[in-house]
């Protein structure tokens, strides 16, 4: 276990009240990246007290690198126009930073009002691409981690707190 349910949940009812301060008298559109997000997204916008909308979205980054920085297959895309609105991603963890900043692109094009980044964890040891981070709950070592909605090949997501992978267990 990396970290426990309470510390997570304390975590990420913190980050709600920040969020709430830092859009006092607007409204939030939060865009959860799906699947790993979701678990943190939910609990997150529990905690949040301005008018929130949520969406979905699940991208996966095209990995033989033959295709322009800027671009990320969209495999579900929004319902809702981003258009004037103060959209906030949610991520489950920032690695490479690879997805979120091709993302972050793809997102810029549909004119939001503001576009701000919020992950659960963080692996600032393995970034390769430039990005901003706006709110972080955990800082966490370059390891493999699992539970409250990451996998493992779709493993693991439904664990109640970030346990570290033992590959000899997982069988
Ligand atoms: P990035 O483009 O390298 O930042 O990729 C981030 C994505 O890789 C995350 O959204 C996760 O889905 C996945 N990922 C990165 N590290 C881990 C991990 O430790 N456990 C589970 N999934 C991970
Ligand atoms: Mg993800």
């Amino acid at each position: 276990m990396l970290i426990p349910e309470e510390e997570l949940l304390k975590k990420i009812q913190e980050m709600g009240r920040q969020i709430s301060e830092d859009y006092a008298g607007k409204e939030l559109l939060i865009v959860c990246v799906l699947r790993g997000g979701v678990f943190f997204a939910c609990e997150l916008a529990k905690h949040i007290t301005v008018p929130v909308r949520m969406d979905f979205m699940c991208v996966s980054s095209y990995e033989d690198g033959t295709e322009s920085l800027g671009r990320v297959k969209i495999l579900k895309d929004l319902d809702e126009n981003l258009e004037g609105r103060h959209v906030l991603i949610a991520e489950d963890i920032v690695d490479s930073g690879n997805t979120l900043n091709k993302l972050m692109k793809v997102l810029e094009v549909r004119r939001p009002a503001s576009l701000k980044l919020c992950t659960m964890l963080d692996k600032p040891e393995r970034r390769t691409a430039d990005i901003d981070v706006d709110y972080t709950c955990f800082e966490i070592p370059d390891e493999f981690v699992v539970g409250y909605g990451l996998d493992y090949a779709q493993k693991y997501r439904n664990l109640p707190y970030i346990g570290v992978l033992d590959l000899d267990e997982d069988n």
